[in-house]
């Protein structure tokens, strides 16, 4: 038996954010960063809601904490609004539905991404730090009502940013192919994510302007490939790497995702195969397919001038193994790991480890 459920209403192309107006709200409680503010995009987003009365909570940094959600969550509650809208990356689209679900209040919730990332506009998901831990809040009452995907928002995007979400993007698409939910319906969202953005990233990390939608899609259908079939090792190591050392959650995806293809492919090598032959990369005998999985994302990882080891993100790898335990530890206890295809040992984070640290 299979579930897959569509919920959020998805407006594609330039110049989508107009159609904010029609959602008839009047009052607009609108979460976004502090670079939103500045750049004008805030405004221009407070103006398109036609609302008569807004509020701006601007306050939201890359990971965000508890602590803000909390403090967002009162303010959001006290201004009592019928429109919640977030715009910017992952972090401004996890703080304000983490806000909207704790106020419990009675609106529309829009998200509006302005990185082709981490898909949180379609997602159950919503991820806050606390205490240096990350921990993934999952309950399908965090899942948008509305996505709205504006190809004029990602002009200007800095190609480190593109390079970041777009490994994110593939992450979650290989990931979601092969976890433990992974169905017939999934499947199909995961294989295009994967394809489209492996093809279109290049292009949009040299400049194309004209293919930035097509990876804003692909993070939109990997979100909805993931959020229903689930993650696996990569993010839950990622999330526990993350959270101690704050390096950006797709250069960590960059970092691990060809190790963990290694690891999980005694058990998925059939289904990692289907998504290299689907992109492209070719291999008739199944271990040849995974070895261009795997060839190929590395390759990617260094035309968009990403991070092979941790050392080169900047972590020290004495700090990693003075912490190897709470790593450890952080790792199989998110959520992420439950779905993963390999059952996560301790053994097989450490192997990781080892190699993401240039131990072996
Ligand atoms: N909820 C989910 O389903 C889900 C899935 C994957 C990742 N995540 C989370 O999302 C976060 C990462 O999100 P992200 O990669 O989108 O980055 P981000 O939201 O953390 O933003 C990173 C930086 O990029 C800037 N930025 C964003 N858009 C920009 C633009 N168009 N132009 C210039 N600068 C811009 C932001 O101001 C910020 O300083 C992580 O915390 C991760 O854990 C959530
Ligand atoms: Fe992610």
């Amino acid at each position: 038996m299979e579930e897959f459920s569509c919920k959020t209403k998805i407006i594609s192309g330039a110049g989508a954010i107009s159609t904010l107006g029609s959602l008839g709200a009047k009052r607009l409680f609108l979460v976004t960063d502090p670079y939103f503010m500045k750049s004008g995009a805030a405004q221009r987003t407070a103006e398109a809601s036609k609302c008569a009365d807004v509020e701006i909570f601007d306050k939201v940094q890359p990971d965000p904490t508890v602590e803000l959600a909390a403090e967002g969550t009162a303010r959001l509650r006290a201004f009592a609004p019928d429109l919640v809208v977030a715009l910017g990356g992952g972090s401004a689209m996890d703080c304000a539905k983490a806000m909207a679900f704790f106020a419990k209040g009675n609106y529309k919730f829009a998200a509006i991404p302005t990185t082709s990332g981490s898909g949180s506009e379609v997602t159950d998901f919503a991820i806050l730090t606390h205490n240096k831990v990350k921990h993934p809040l999952v309950d399908k009452r965090l899942r948008p009502d509305v996505a709205i995907l504006d190809s004029d928002l990602l002009q200007e995007l800095p190609k480190g940013l593109i390079a970041e979400a777009g490994f994110d993007v593939l992450a979650h698409a290989v990931e979601a192919y092969v976890a433990k939910g992974a169905g017939t319906m999934t499947d199909l969202f995961a294989q295009e994510a994967f394809s489209s953005a492996y093809a279109a990233l290049p292009a949009s990390y040299a400049g194309r302007k004209e293919v930035r939608l097509k990876v804003h899609l692909a993070a939109t259908m990997a979100g909805m490939a993931f959020t229903q079939a689930g993650l696996g090792l990569c993010h839950a190591m990622s999330h526990s790497l993350g959270g101690m050392f704050h390096v950006a959650h797709g250069r960590l995806n960059a970092i691990l995702l060809p190790s963990v293809i290694s690891c999980n492919a005694h058990v998925a090598g059939r289904k990692y195969a289907e998504l290299a032959r689907a992109a492209g990369m070719g291999g008739s005998a199944d271990t040849i397919a995974v070895r261009n999985l795997r060839n190929g994302l590395i390759r990617l990882r260094r035309e968009l001038n990403l991070p092979e080891t941790l050392a080169q993100a900047g972590v020290d790898p004495r700090a990693v193994w003075r912490n190897a335990g709470e790593i450890v530890k952080a790792a199989q206890e998110d959520p992420c790991c439950k779905s993963n295809p390999l059952e996560v040992e301790d053994f097989l984070v450490r192997r990781i480890l080892e190699e993401v640290t240039g131990r072996v």
